[in-house]
């Protein structure tokens, strides 16, 4: 059986989304079919809008998404229909190199359903990190699917499917920020913000917030940061190194992705420091740093893919502490929209209106 929904698609390079039927078939060996209850507004959405990610137009858009699996294909074990899942676009083989060495988080073979989903007239979807939410039924591969508790919102948990666990994950696994350290984050949209609420679960220290709007920075202390920068100005390395008594952070997230940003987070941690890019970068961005600095500087310069999670590890875990009123999830969800709006809530993440605008299914 084919299930006809609604969903958002971007047909052509920058071009308004729309809101259009597509068919998703039912479920293959390995497969799930979920229906999506709420699907966070992320603007990696908006890069795969503007072709900034490829060029495999038409895409379905959305990717943080929340819902019900409603029906699983062959072979499928580790969810039943009728379970609550968050989403997730990286969904481990368990077979690939880094998966056998221990370090699923990066593992190079993620899967996603092999099925395609459709327009009515047969051209096939390319969906959003391989899961394309904005619709009221998706089809993904079964380990995209992660359970956690019912008792959650679905629009605050369906945000742990991206930009809140890039985020957090940034901070917390591969900035590896801990009690008493000092970390800084660039860039306090949906992403840095949630890496300023992981710090303060770590127990970081001191906790610097820097953007170019103020009003982020004032939500920002509301999630726990301890001092804000507004880098529109003041200079952000000066700044950060002042507060730190004149030598950086222990760690530093670039939650934007621009080369000035890297710059910054560069020369704003301490020597042997960490710089976390966790921000996605526009295709011809580059950089160019004298590399006597990256040598003396020391420390380390990673990048955060998906916030070096792991799905089942973290979820549940997030989910957890949201429940017991030690991680505002909730705060992040800025208004919820329907389907039609999602357009117009590109234009308020352009504006920086929102942390997140959801759409609620
Ligand atoms: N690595 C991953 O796995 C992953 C996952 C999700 C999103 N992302 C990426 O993270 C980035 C942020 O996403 P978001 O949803 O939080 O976006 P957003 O638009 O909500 O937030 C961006 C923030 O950066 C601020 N900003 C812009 N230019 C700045 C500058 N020069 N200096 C300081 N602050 C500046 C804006 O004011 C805004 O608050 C995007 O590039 C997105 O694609 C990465
Ligand atoms: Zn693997
Ligand atoms: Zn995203």
């Amino acid at each position: 059986m084919t299930h006809e929904v609604r969903a958002v698609v971007a047909r052509h390079k920058d071009a308004p989304v729309s809101v259009e039927t597509v068919l998703v078939p039912d479920p293959g060996p390995g497969e799930a079919l979920v229906r999506v209850q709420a699907c966070g507004v992320c603007h990696t959405d908006l890069h795969y809008r503007q072709g900034a990610i490829n060029d495999e137009f038409p895409f379905l858009l959305g990717h943080e998404a929340a819902g019900v699996v409603e029906a699983v294909g062959e072979g499928v074990t580790d969810v039943a229909p009728g379970d609550f899942v968050v989403l997730n676009w990286r969904a481990v083989c368990g077979k690939c190199r880094a998966c056998r060495r221990g370090r699923p988080w990066y593992c190079f073979a993620t899967h996603n359903a092999k099925q395609k989903m459709t327009l009515q007239d047969g051209t096939e979807l390319s969906p959003a990190l391989g899961i394309g939410a904005f619709a009221e039924k998706t089809l993904v591969a079964a380990g995209q699917c992660t359970k956690v508790a019912p008792a959650a919102s679905a629009a605050a948990a369906g945000l742990l499917g991206c930009g809140v666990m890039a985020g957090f994950g940034a901070a917390v696994n591969t900035g590896a920020v801990g009690r008493g350290d000092c970390i800084a984050v660039i860039g306090c949209g949906g992403v840095g913000m949630a890496a300023v609420a992981g710090a303060k679960v770590a127990g970081a220290g001191r906790i610097i917030a820097v953007d170019v709007d103020d009003r982020k920075l004032k939500r920002a202390e509301q999630f726990g940061a301890t001092d804000t920068v507004d880098s529109s100005r003041t200079d952000a390395v000066e700044a950060i190194r002042s507060l730190t008594g004149g030598v950086g952070a222990d760690v530093v997230v670039d939650a934007v992705g621009r080369p000035e940003t890297y710059e910054q987070a560069f020369y704003a941690r301490d020597l042997a420091g960490t710089v976390v890019l966790v921000g996605v970068p526009a295709p011809e961005a580059t950089v160019g740093l004298p590399l006597l600095d990256v040598f003396g500087r020391g420390g380390a310069l990673k990048s955060s893919w998906y916030g070096d999670c792991l799905p089942s590890r973290d979820f549940p875990a997030l989910i957890d502490l949201y429940l017991q009123g030690r991680f505002d999830l909730g705060d992040f969800v800025s208004e919820t929209i329907g389907l039609h709006e999602v357009e117009a809530a590109f234009a308020r993440m352009r504006r920086g209106d929102v942390l997140r605008s959801v759409v609620i299914l």
